[in-house]
């Protein structure tokens, strides 16, 4: 199973009401003001980028940078039902641990109520590495009881080994049904960590889709003024030739 990915251009809602405003501008008095609407649920916000290593000895043997943000869905203490809620992970209220070894790497974040653990394989056969198990356990004090989801069959991140992992563009992994993570600003090293510092990056594909519409652009502008410039060029020739004929 692949991640999923997400729709990148503005939301929906927010392009429909831009047209709106624009297109008739009574409206904007009509529905921004008016009280009684009821407000639509605020997109969740970016989170914040970490970064989490796990050394040993004193060497950073795994590298990772990261904006993360869980999508759980619990039963609530005072709602008495189930709820599905969007919480981004405070960098600086969190911890990583972890252990480094030949063939398996794990990153445990830590913070007051979550426990996250990343769990890395390597495969010295096809000389990749991917994150093959995610485990999240956090109690809230709406819980009704902590949420605890593992899950040791993923495929996702895959690398090669000796280089990083990235992938600017938001990443949606799916862990179980009560869980699923969403990345942001990802750039993961789990195995031969040199120097301390990042290898050459391998981006996902979602990256370079994202390139391919300014280098569409680029192009398309560059073409642009080639034809202007070959035009006046023509055009200059063909006025210089008529000034020696006469
Ligand atoms: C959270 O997960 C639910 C269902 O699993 C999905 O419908 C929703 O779009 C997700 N929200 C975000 C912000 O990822
Ligand atoms: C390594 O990859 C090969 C080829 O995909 C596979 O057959 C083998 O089981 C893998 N080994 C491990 C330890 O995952
Ligand atoms: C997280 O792990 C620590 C130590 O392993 C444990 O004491 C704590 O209860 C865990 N927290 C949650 C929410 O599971
Ligand atoms: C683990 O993740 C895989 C891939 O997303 C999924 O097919 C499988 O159902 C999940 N297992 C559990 C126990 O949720
Ligand atoms: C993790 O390693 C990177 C690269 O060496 C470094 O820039 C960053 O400051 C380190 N972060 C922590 C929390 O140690």
């Amino acid at each position: 199973m692949k991640p999923h990915t997400r729709n990148l251009s503005l939301p929906s809602g927010l392009t429909v009401l831009l047209l709106a405003v624009t297109l008739c501008p009574s409206f904007s008095s009509d529905v921004l003001s008016t009280t009684s609407a009821p407000t639509p649920p605020e997109p969740p916000s970016i989170p914040e980028t970490g970064s989490y290593n796990v050394t040993n000895n004193g060497t950073a043997c795994l590298l990772a940078s990261m904006g993360l943000q869980l999508n759980i869905t619990y039963t609530s203490r005072s709602q008495g039902k189930a709820v599905q809620v969007i919480i981004n992970l405070q960098p600086n209220m969190t911890n990583a641990t972890g252990s480094c070894e030949p063939d398996t790497a794990t990153i445990k974040l830590i913070n007051e109520n979550t426990n996250l653990t990343f769990l890395f394989h390597s495969n010295s056969s096809t000389n990749k590495y991917y994150l093959g198990g995610l485990s999240l356990s956090i109690a809230l004090p709406d819980m009704t009881q902590p949420l605890v989801v593992s899950n040791t069959s993923l495929d996702y991140l895959q690398g090669t080994l000796g280089y990083s992992y990235m992938c600017h563009q938001e990443l949606i992994l799916p862990v179980g049904e009560k869980f699923s993570l969403n990345t942001f600003h990802l750039r993961v090293q789990p195995f031969n960590v040199s120097g301390q510092e990042f290898g050459a990056a391998e981006e996902c594909q979602l990256d370079k889709d994202d390139m391919l519409i300014p280098i569409a652009v680029g192009a398309a502008l560059a073409g642009l003024v080639l034809v202007v410039l070959l035009a006046y060029l023509i055009g200059r020739k063909r006025s210089h030739a008529g000034y020696q004929t006469i």
